[in-house]
């Protein structure tokens, strides 16, 4: 088989967005609308192509996004998606020709991460990527959840507002709370005018418009926003509706609060879907009767891989003073090697590549990955033998290094 894999001209893309679509299983038709707004947002210097005969038959592209890691600090990281290969041509190697041009594009723009949702588990390990921020979805039962919705014990209040609202504050919003949630990344114009209903994609996928909630504190200032659709179910003459929450984000402790109480304390709505949150949400911890909340999925969400380890290492903070050496084994090269973190007594860390020290720690760079925003831990992964201690307790000195105070979060996929 010889397959043309290259970046993209713009003649190709309509028949790469059928591609796209195809790989997702989706029908294949593609409509004027959905390439005229895909298309100011698709880099083709970031997008390939694999052609068979003149046929797209995969695809890949990425874009330059904006990650948070622990402390704030934002990484430049290159967030992979479209990802397919038609089930015609997969297992031939088609997705590891097309990630191996991707990582060395990364490398070559100095990115120093990249980042995926993977579609299933065994995809990415191989590549070097690590689960570096899981997810938890919860079912709540609002009878037993006990809650009382937000009245005039808090000084903000919760009201309900149009798309147009959404889109005028929303990104402001959004930009100051997602410096401080490490694992998400920031949205562009195009994701807010998905999101409020401004812009439709495509006339195949089912659209219901949700309601909109902001939270504003007592001046006025919008710190949460909730985004929910509610089914008009009911058993007989008892309501028995589902709602669904769309996106749920707080700036504020009072607007997290709020807008939980809100959201489960509603006439009519009988349970609760939270979409995915970070596996540590404090909506649980609310409840009177925390039971109430069932978790309904939790695994592993957006994937990370390293690029420039020590730059990466030296962006985030870190919870304890120390040094260690670790030894990183990585078949693609880019974060292969012996790194020196040093963190101060602040915190804050300086991270160098360091040859011909001594190793405390042998692990590779998808476990590094997996620890880096602070949802995974070195003593857990040594437990499996997973990662090799050379100096004895090196494990529970690097998760005192790497601790969070809280889970990290991909508030959105792409
Ligand atoms: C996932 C997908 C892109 C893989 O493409 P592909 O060209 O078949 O992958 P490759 O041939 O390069 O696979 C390389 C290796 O990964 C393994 N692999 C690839 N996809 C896998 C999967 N879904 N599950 C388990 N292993 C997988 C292959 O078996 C192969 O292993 P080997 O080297 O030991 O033989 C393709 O199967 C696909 O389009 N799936 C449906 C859409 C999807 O899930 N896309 C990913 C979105 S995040």
């Amino acid at each position: 088989m010889s397959l043309e894999v290259r970046t993209l001209e713009a003649s190709d893309f309509a028949g790469w967005l059928r591609a796209t679509r195809l790989g997702f299983h989706r029908p294949a038709t593609v409509g004027d609308e959905e390439i005229e707004l895909r298309r100011p947002y698709t880099d083709l210097a970031r997008t390939q192509g694999a052609f068979d005969d003149g046929r797209c038959v995969a695809t890949f592209r990425s874009m330059p996004r904006d990650l948070t890691v622990p402390g704030g600090a934002v990484l430049p990281a290159s967030a992979i998606t479209h990802v397919t290969v038609s089930a015609t041509h997969r297992r031939r190697g088609v997705a590891s020709r097309m990630m191996a041009n991707e990582l060395a594009a990364t490398a070559e723009r100095g990115e120093p991460l990249a980042i995926l949702i993977a579609a299933e588990y065994p995809i990415y390990g191989r590549f070097g990527f690590g689960p570096a921020a899981g997810v938890t979805e919860w079912h709540v039962d609002t009878a037993r959840a006990g809650l009382r919705p937000p009245g005039d014990d808090e000084d903000g209040r919760v009201e309900l507002v149009d798309p147009a609202d959404v889109l005028k504050s929303g990104p402001e919003l959004h930009e100051r709370v997602r410096v401080q949630v490490p694992g998400s990344i920031n949205r562009n114009d195009r994701w807010w005018e998905l999101f409020t209903g401004k812009v439709r994609m495509s006339a195949d996928e089912p659209w219901k418009e949700p309601i909109f909630a902001f939270y504003r504190d007592s001046s006025g200032r919008v710190d949460g926003l909730a985004a929910y659709t509610v089914a008009d179910e009911w058993h007989g003459m008892y309501p028995q509706a589902p709602l669904e929450i769309k996106n749920l984000i707080a700036a504020t402790p009072a607007a997290e609060r709020a807008l939980w109480r809100y959201l489960l304390s509603i006439d009519w709505v009988t349970t609760v879907r939270t979409g995915f949150r970070a596996h540590d949400d404090v909506m649980p911890l609310l409840l009177a009767d925390r039971r109430a909340a069932r978790v309904d999925n939790s695994s592993d969400f957006l994937w990370l891989r390293f690029v420039d380890v020590p730059r990466s290492l030296a962006a985030r903070t870190y919870a304890a003073p120390g040094t260690v050496v670790l030894d990183v084994l990585d078949p693609y090269g880019y974060a292969a090697g012996r790194f020196r973190l040093e963190v101060s007594p602040g915190g804050t860390a300086t991270a160098e590549a360091a040859p011909s020290a001594a190793p405390d720690l042998t692990l590779t760079a998808a476990d590094l990955a997996a620890l880096y925003l602070g949802d995974e831990s070195a003593v857990r992964l040594a437990t499996i033998g997973q990662v090799t201690e050379s100096r004895p307790g090196t494990a529970a000195q690097v998760d005192a290094l790497f601790r969070t105070s809280r889970k990290p979060w991909a508030i959105d996929g792409f």
